[in-house]
């Protein structure tokens, strides 16, 4: 695919799908050690067609972006052994591959989602045709974006694990109560909700690089895992994991004298919410 080719007139969010796609195509090269193989976003990758300048292709972002995947690949192997008859639903899916790079690795009988907007949707229809994961398309700040997961076909998801990976920044902060609100209402008590966050200094200073390569904007953060939960009632923080201190030894240094100046708080983590009601 042409390099100067722009990504299926994808623009602003859904245009950020392209960092994460690139970071595991490129994963066995990268890193190894990591074990973290995906040919299907090889082939995707190439198959979706990008300019170079949307992709952030630098080396902390690219292993940022392996390390999160890493983290998400852990804690939906530890949901499937547990729920095998659940339902992992990808909110704000873009072209994730974790359904294919795990399906040897998790029962037959777990069950996948995706929910983007509708342009994403049809992208990933047209380049993933016939997949076993249910698409629907929506937009994640919709009071109704879960309602075709828990009626028709879909109408008893079982216990439902929430992954939104590179998501939750995008939203505005009532967008993300509103969210919360849903995946609890919809999915019930022990819905388990896996997010990736920023701290507000770094996700509202506007100066992340995946803003300046796409036009995307962050517009909401949390000082910790603990503040996530409560941006809505009836969630709990079970427990949270730092990204940034794996991509090198600079990065760590960098966390350890972000969590100095701040009194605690990481630049970024991901965190594991369950609903408690
Ligand atoms: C950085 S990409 C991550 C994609 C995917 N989770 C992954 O890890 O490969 C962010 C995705 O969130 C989607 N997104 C952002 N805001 C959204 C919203 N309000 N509703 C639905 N999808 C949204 C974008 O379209 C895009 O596909």
């Amino acid at each position: 695919m042409s390099d100067s080719t722009p990504s299926h007139g994808l623009t602003g969010v859904a245009r950020t799908l392209l960092t994460p796609l690139y970071a595991r195509a490129h994963a066995a090269e990268l890193l190894p050690s990591a074990g973290l193989d995906d040919p299907v976003a090889a082939r995707l990758l190439d198959e979706a067609g990008h300019t170079g300048s949307e992709v952030l292709a630098d080396r902390g972002n690219t292993l940022g972006s392996i390390h999160r995947t890493i983290a998400f690949d852990i804690l939906t192997r530890r949901f499937a052994r547990e729920h095998p008859e659940g339902t992992v639903v990808s909110a704000g899916i873009g072209l994730c591959t974790r359904a294919h790079r795990l399906a040897d690795e998790v029962p037959d009988t777990l069950r996948w989602a995706g929910v983007d907007r509708p342009e994403v949707i049809e992208l990933r229809r047209g380049l993933l045709p016939g997949e076993r994961t249910r698409l629907h398309p929506a937009s994640l700040a919709d009071p109704d974006w879960a309602d075709t997961l828990v009626t028709g076909p879909d109408a008893d998801p079982g216990p439902v694990l929430v992954l939104a990976e590179g998501v939750l920044m995008y939203l505005e902060p009532g967008e993300l109560t509103s969210f919360l609100d849903v995946c609890r209402r919809a999915f019930g008590p022990g819905t388990e909700v896996v997010a990736d966050y920023f701290h507000p200094r770094i996700a509202l200073s506007d100066r992340h690089p995946i803003v300046k390569a796409t036009g995307a904007r962050f517009r909401s953060g949390a000082r910790d895992g603990n503040r996530l939960a409560r941006f809505a009632p009836g969630w709990e923080l079970a427990a949270e994991y730092g990204i940034m201190e794996r991509i090198s030894p600079l990065h760590r240094a960098a966390g350890l004298l972000f969590r100095t100046v701040t009194l605690g708080s990481r630049p970024y983590a991901v965190a594991r919410l369950r609903a408690t009601a």
